[in-house]
């Protein structure tokens, strides 16, 4: 446990730079169970990604990781099953899945952990897994998934993210050509497509609701370097709104920022994007936005929905947010109501946000990875002291975040304590 301890107001300006993305990362890195090795560059430094590399090393994969470059030899794999206690550090143990699959026919593995963000099933992945050819058995939440695999035409009933992952890793090294429907556009879609393309995989339409992948025999042995992290580079803009502060966040493409930039603008900020810079320029106090809603890419994402909901509870005016993709991302809510924002939530995912003039610094605690940076968020932004108390969620998803914001300005300091 540490606790994040955060004494607000302050304007933030200066430069940020943007870790490789997460969510690109994870599944790249499964991904490079199917090749002949594989450097992955620009790879953040987060408990996430030690917990992957513990799996891969669990499976026989040999793995270096030091100063973002993670390089795994994936020669030796004795095993295609992964323990419970790995599965419960982390959802995108999913993931492995479909890998594994393509790697070996088998995969064994527990229901996913990760953030408790209301019900996350993987139906849609193993209905899927199923058209291919998979033979699945699923008890007391373990899954053994086998068979060899051949290409489908699949149409998923929600773009999974997750889902489309897993079917595009299925599918690389399966007998025949995978035609899926309907599928995620989320750009770490695209930078899987690229790793893998990269490796001599034969996958295109990456990016659009239809992604086309033709089997191949072999992957050799890629580099390849991991984008900038969309939504770190997001909550840092909500950072620099919140305070009425002027920042140049580096080392992500603006093109991908899409929904979140137009919110922002929405909000009064000045912003200028390029191909690996954002510049933001944010007024005093934040206007209201009539309504968001979270929807897949490229929609609003959900992961800055907490983030944004930080922002607007200091906006002026009444804001809404819709959460459309997880039916229970709202632990945020309660917290930011401690501080005094006026924001009430109706059936889990319906806000209503009455934007107040100031809030206070308070004593809070993170029960998400976005939650949690929503909460640092409106603690930059109120008066006073808060202490946020967070159980290692943070730390999952952004590389140096107390460094970071100290560098542009904030009086932030974290501390590790003794579990209470
Ligand atoms: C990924 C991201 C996560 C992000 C989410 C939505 C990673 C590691 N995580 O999660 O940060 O918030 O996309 O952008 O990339 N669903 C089902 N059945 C399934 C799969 C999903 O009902 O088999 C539902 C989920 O419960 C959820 C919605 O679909 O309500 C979206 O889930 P999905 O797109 O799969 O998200 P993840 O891949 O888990």
């Amino acid at each position: 446990m540490e606790r994040y301890i955060i004494d607000g107001s302050r304007v933030l300006s200066g430069e940020v730079r943007i870790s490789g993305a997460k969510n690109a990362a994870l599944p790249i890195a499964a991904a490079a169970l199917l090749t002949e090795g594989a450097v992955i560059y620009n790879c953040p430094d987060l408990s996430d990604i030690r917990v992957c590399i513990d799996i891969l090393t669990s499976l026989g994969c040999k793995c270096d990781y030091r100063s973002n470059v993670l390089s795994i030899e994936p020669y030796g794999i004795s095993c295609c099953k992964i323990t419970k206690e790995l599965c419960a550090r982390m959802r995108s143990s999913v993931t492995f899945l479909g890998a594994l699959m393509g790697k070996c026919q088998r995969a064994e593995l527990y229901c996913p952990g990760g953030c408790a963000l209301g019900e996350r099933p993987i139906d849609i992945h193993l209905e899927a897994l199923a058209d291919m050819g998979a033979e699945i058995t699923c008890e007391e939440n373990g899954i053994i998934c086998k068979g060899a695999l051949r290409g489908a035409d699949i149409t998923l009933r929600y773009p999974s993210v997750g889902a489309t992952e897993n079917i595009i890793l299925a599918a690389v090294k399966a007998k025949g050509t995978t035609i899926l429907r309907n599928c995620a556009r989320e750009p770490e879609i695209c930078a899987l497509a690229d790793f893998l393309n990269m490796a001599g995989a034969r996958i295109s339409g990456a990016g659009s609701p239809v992604i086309t992948v033709e089997g191949v025999e072999r992957l050799h042995r890629c580099e390849y370097t991991v984008p900038g992290d969309r939504i770190e580079a997001g909550t840092y803009m909500c950072a620099a709104a919140i305070t009425g502060g002027e920042l140049f966040i580096r080392g992500v493409d603006g093109a991908v920022m899409g929904a979140v930039t137009e919110a922002m603008q929405a909000t009064g900020c000045v912003i200028k994007e390029s191909r690996s810079l954002i510049y933001i320029d944010a007024p005093k106090r934040p206007a209201a936005i009539d309504r968001i809603v979270t929807e897949p890419y490229p929609g609003f994402p959900t992961d800055m929905q907490a983030q944004f909901t930080s922002v607007l509870s200091k906006a002026e005016g009444m804001s809404v947010i819709e959460e459309r993709v997880f039916e229970q991302r709202n632990k945020h809510i309660p917290e930011l109501n401690k501080m005094g924002a006026d924001i009430s939530c109706t059936g889990g995912r319906y806000f209503e946000i009455n934007g107040v003039c100031r809030l206070k610094g308070s004593v809070l605690r993170a029960y998400d990875l976005r939650g949690g940076a929503a909460l640092a968020v409106a603690a930059l932004g109120a008066e006073g002291r808060s202490v946020i108390y967070d159980n290692g969620f943070i730390r999952r998803g952004y590389e140096r975040f107390a460094e970071k914001l100290s560098d542009i300005g904030a009086e932030i300091s974290c501390e590790e304590i003794n579990e209470a």
